[in-house]
Order: structure tokens, then sequence, then C-alpha cells
């Protein structure tokens, strides 16, 4: 791509109010409240990417018949920027979420967003709507995602597809803060299939886990773990997080890739706990295992890692037969330190020696 900026910029004439937008970002809670503007690009096979802008939030008008309310042709990304302690406004590994947008949308049969346009739009509509980043412990979580946007009712990839952001300033993605979750291991329903769609960030992944999710919370819990689609047995992941188990010999597991979300966060804690010299062994580790270590002691620590979650230490273990504590039922030690590390770094406390931050000026 030249130099040329592609995007159009059309503030929003009507901007919510200082006054009310202080009171939002009091207590914004997750993926309520969201910011005035919002990025669009269009793609149809004549003119590729085209008529990119950044202008007011504003709801689309869709076809009755647009492909994406029948075939959900969708993909998304999290990510979010960070008021760091010196003022600086900051992504976190943001051109890791361009690589995996543009290989969701391979998969999804979609024409991938060059990286370099992705973030484009990510930082304009950062730096446009900035006042929203809050203070503190919050961020403003950046909801990056395309949808198919032909009218036609024939069953193919669409010809026509709307890339957007929009952007909301979140607190803790738990009612409960840094309180350790509970999890509910699924064993009726799975979220992924060798060959399928689990390593995409695809709205039909989300729509899949809906009912698990809805049966974890009846059960009491936050989260629902998954287990693998051919042997229900080994652990895969949760709803919207992967997940980690530190060792007594002080070493971590979590599952491999493959039917999994290659999580960004998975990938930061494994380079942040190999600094460390933790040794992180990415092997299958089965659910029944799983039950037996943690009575014997020999797990320590449990937690579960995302963008909106961070680091979570999970304290309990629901399934349909019974439950499981891990350790005291509190954070673990490893899972306090590496939740520290990785903050820090976000926040510029933590010197970001791995070059992860990618300030926005
Ligand atoms: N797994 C699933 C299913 C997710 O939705 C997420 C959240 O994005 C993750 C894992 C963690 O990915 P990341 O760390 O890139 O946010
Ligand atoms: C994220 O962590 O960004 C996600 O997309 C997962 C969802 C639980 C919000």
């Amino acid at each position: 791509m030249n130099n040329e900026p592609f995007l159009s910029i059309v503030p929003n004439g009507s901007p919510v109010a200082a006054h009310e937008r202080a009171r939002l970002l009091e207590n914004p809670g997750f993926g309520r409240v969201f910011t005035d503007h919002m990025v669009t690009i269009r793609w149809t096979p004549e003119k590729g990417w085209h008529a990119g802008q950044v202008a007011a939030r504003a709801p689309f008008q869709i076809d009755p018949a647009n492909a994406v309310l029948h075939y959900a042709q969708e993909i998304f990304e999290g990510m979010k920027a960070y008021r760091t302690q010196d003022g600086t406004i900051t992504l976190f590994r943001p051109q890791e979420n361009a690589r995996r947008f543009a290989q969701s949308a391979e998969r999804m049969a979609m024409p991938p967003l060059p990286e370099d346009l992705f973030l484009q739009a990510v930082e304009a509509l950062v730096r446009i709507d900035s006042d929203w980043i809050p203070e503190g412990d919050g961020s403003l979580y950046l909801r990056p995602f395309m949808f198919a946007s032909e009218t036609f009712l024939g069953v193919r990839p669409a010809s026509e597809y709307i890339f957007c952001v929009i952007a909301c300033p979140v607190g803790p993605y738990f009612k409960g803060g840094k309180k350790p979750i509970k999890v509910w291991v699924s064993d009726a329903y799975t979220r992924a299939a060798p060959g399928g769609t689990g390593t995409a960030k695809c709205g039909g992944n989300y729509a899949a886990s809906l009912i698990a999710q809805a049966e974890a919370t009846r059960q009491g819990c936050d989260q629902v773990v998954f287990l693998d689609a051919t042997e229900r047995r080994w652990i895969e992941e949760l709803g919207g997080m992967n997940i980690f188990f530190v060792m007594d010999d002080g070493s971590m597991i979590t599952p491999p890739l493959g039917t999994i979300l290659p999580g960004i966060t998975r990938a930061s804690i494994i380079t942040l706990a190999a600094a460390e010299g933790i040794s992180v062994i990415e092997t299958p580790y089965s659910f029944d295992q799983w039950r037996t270590d943690a009575t014997s002691g020999r797990l320590r620590e449990t937690f579960a890692c995302g963008t909106a979650a961070v680091i979570a230490g999970i304290g309990e273990v629901r399934y349909s037969n019974g439950s499981f504590v891990i350790g005291s039922g509190e954070d673990g030690p490893l899972t306090v330190r590496l939740r520290e590390q990785l903050v820090g770094i976000q926040r510029g406390i933590v010197p970001d020696k791995f070059e992860w931050l990618h300030p926005i000026t």
C-alpha cells in the first residue's frame, strides 16, 4: 500500500457530552458502553477494499436477505488500548491480532484485510476516541470485525464484505473482579472438531458455545471448559479463554494448538514463563488427570487467560458428577506473578523487553 491515508475522517458532530462520558467511565462494566466513532471499510471484487472512513458510530442498514444473517460468515478480534503510567496510549501486540484476523478470514473464505490497513483502522479509532480510555485499571476494548454484506441467499462465499471497528471502555470481564472463577466442564457439548473452525475467531464458534455457557451459569459457574470433540477426554479451552495448569515441580502445562484459538495472551505467557526458566509443556491434558492431580496436590494452580479476562485464577471446577477445588481455592503464587508481569508490561510499569507495546502517537 502507498502512504496515502486510506481512511477519511468525519468527526461525530454530536459526541456524548463530557460530563456524561465521565459518568459512564466510572463503572463501564464490559461491552455495554460504546465510544463516539467507528471505522468502516468495504470490499467488493471490483474495488477491493474501499470507502474507508472513521465516522459517528451508527447502526447498519441490513437487507433481510443479507448473507451474514443466514450463513454467519463473520469473524472478529478482541484487543485493548491502555493508558500507561506516563500517560502514553498503547496497544498490546496488535500485529498479532492483524495476522490472526487475516488467518480467520482465510478459513471463512473471506478476503483478508491487509495487516497494515487493520492497524491503521484500529489506531485511527483509538486516536479519535482517546478520551474514552478509562484511567486506572480500565482499558479501551477494541472490536474489529468483518461480515458478509451481500444480499443473496445462495450458499457460497459472499461477494461483498464490511470491515468495522468499534470500541468500548471496559473494567474487569468477570463480575467478581480478581476473585478466582468457577468453571463448568461440559460433557454434553463440544466447541470445535478437527478440520472445523476452532482456530478461527468466527462468531459461529461462540454461537455454538452459548448453550454450554448458559448451562455453566445455571451451575453457578463463570465459564465453560470444553473437552475435545473426538474422545471427550482432553481439555481444550474455555468459552472465551485459554487455560494453563501449574504443577508441583514448577512446570506448566497448556493444551496444544490445533482445534483451539491461538491466544495472544497464551503466547505471551509462554514467553514470560520461558524467560523465568519455567518450562511450559504444550501437551494434551485430560479432565480425569486434572481431577486426580488436583486431589493429590500434584496440580498447584490453574488459570484462564485472554484479552478480555487477562489472567483469571480458577478456584473451583464443577462437572455433572461432582466438583473439586484447585489448591486452596485462591489465586496461586504463579498466577499472581504472571498477571503482575503481564499487566505491568501493558501499563508501562514493567520494562517491555519483548517489544510488545505499540504506542499510539
Ligand atoms: N480462546 C477463545 C475461545 C477466546 O475467545 C479467546 C479470546 O479472545 C482466547 C482463547 C484468548 O485469546 P487472546 O489471548 O488472543 O485474547
Ligand atoms: C476476548 O478476550 O477478546 C474475547 O474475544 C473473548 C470474549 C470472552 C470477550
